[in-house]
């Protein structure tokens, strides 16, 4: 944990935690949270006018995030997870920097139970072209486990696929055997799936990498190291009733606000309310 936010005494462990993502998939995040630590209040932001950010430039994404962390403290949030993979590697440590709030993205909680996980020091790292081409889950791994050789696989058309609700499909399977084809030649013995969409899609990557490959879920870890981090800081908010009044999962986008709210019903195991609209460009 970073020093500074060792001083986070000023906070309010009421106040919510700020997540956000290009989209939808950093639901598969919102989720983990939810269950993991469900006393916690959300505020998600998903960037659906400007998704994908997985094709988009270090700089682009960068901007973008830090539009969307001005909006989130508005909100008066507590902490914020960047729970994009293609946001925190390309935004993460600048915006850390910036902050004097607690911030985590994706990439570091899953590089590190991969790093343990391998025997055979192989392990596969599928994401965005963005994701990849930052090289950050292979430095991550590296620095915790030098000896491991990371392959990294770009896999572009997963998202849209998952977009589309095509999680068990003849089209899904095809192109998963095509992506995954590398990888399987190299004995891979972990898969990160570096991509908040791909976990959605686990039981397919399950069959074609076999029973013996271990699928990393960085959104069930990143939730892990929240819960540890709140705790840290005396922040964590414990399960109550919410009689308050106050709505405990709030949605914001920036366009398709009835696609995230149907998503975000079929996905969360709680109860979701509307969606608001806003422009991000304003921040
Ligand atoms: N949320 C992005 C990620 O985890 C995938 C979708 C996109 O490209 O924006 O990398």
């Amino acid at each position: 944990m970073e020093e500074r936010w060792k001083t986070a005494a000023g906070l309010d462990p009421d106040a919510p935690i700020g997540v956000f993502d290009s989209g939808i998939g950093g639901l598969t995040v919102a989720r983990e949270i939810i269950r993991q630590i469900p006393g916690e209040r959300l505020i998600y932001f998903g960037d659906t006018a400007r998704l994908p950010y997985g094709t988009k430039t270090k700089d682009t994404v960068l901007r973008y995030s830090r539009q969307i962390i001005r909006f989130l403290r508005t909100q008066k949030v507590k902490a914020i997870v960047i729970a994009c993979n293609t946001a925190s590697a390309c935004a993460l440590n600048e915006v850390r920097r910036e902050l004097d709030i607690p911030i985590i993205g994706v990439i570091y909680a899953g590089a590190r139970v991969a790093a343990e996980a391998t025997h055979n020091g192989k392990v596969g790292v599928i994401a965005t072209e963005a994701t990849i081409r930052s090289g950050v889950y292979a430095e991550e791994i590296c620095r915790i486990r030098p000896d491991v050789e990371v392959i990294g696989k770009p896999c572009p058309l997963f998202v849209p696929l998952v977009e589309e609700g095509l999680f068990h499909d003849s089209v899904t399977d095809e192109i998963a055997s095509r992506y995954l084809a590398d990888l399987k030649k190299k004995y891979i013995d972990t898969l990160v799936m570096g991509c908040t969409h791909y976990p959605l899609i686990r039981s397919t990557l399950r069959r074609v990498m076999g029973e013996d490959v271990t699928l990393v879920n960085p959104a069930y870890e990143t939730a892990l190291e929240l819960k540890g981090l709140l705790q840290e800081l005396n922040l964590l908010r414990p399960e109550t009733e919410d009689g308050d009044g106050v709505e405990k999962y709030r949605f914001f986008v920036s366009d398709r606000a009835e696609s995230m709210t149907r998503f975000a019903k079929a996905i969360l195991p709680r109860e979701v309310k509307d969606t608001v609209q806003i422009n991000i460009e304003e921040y």
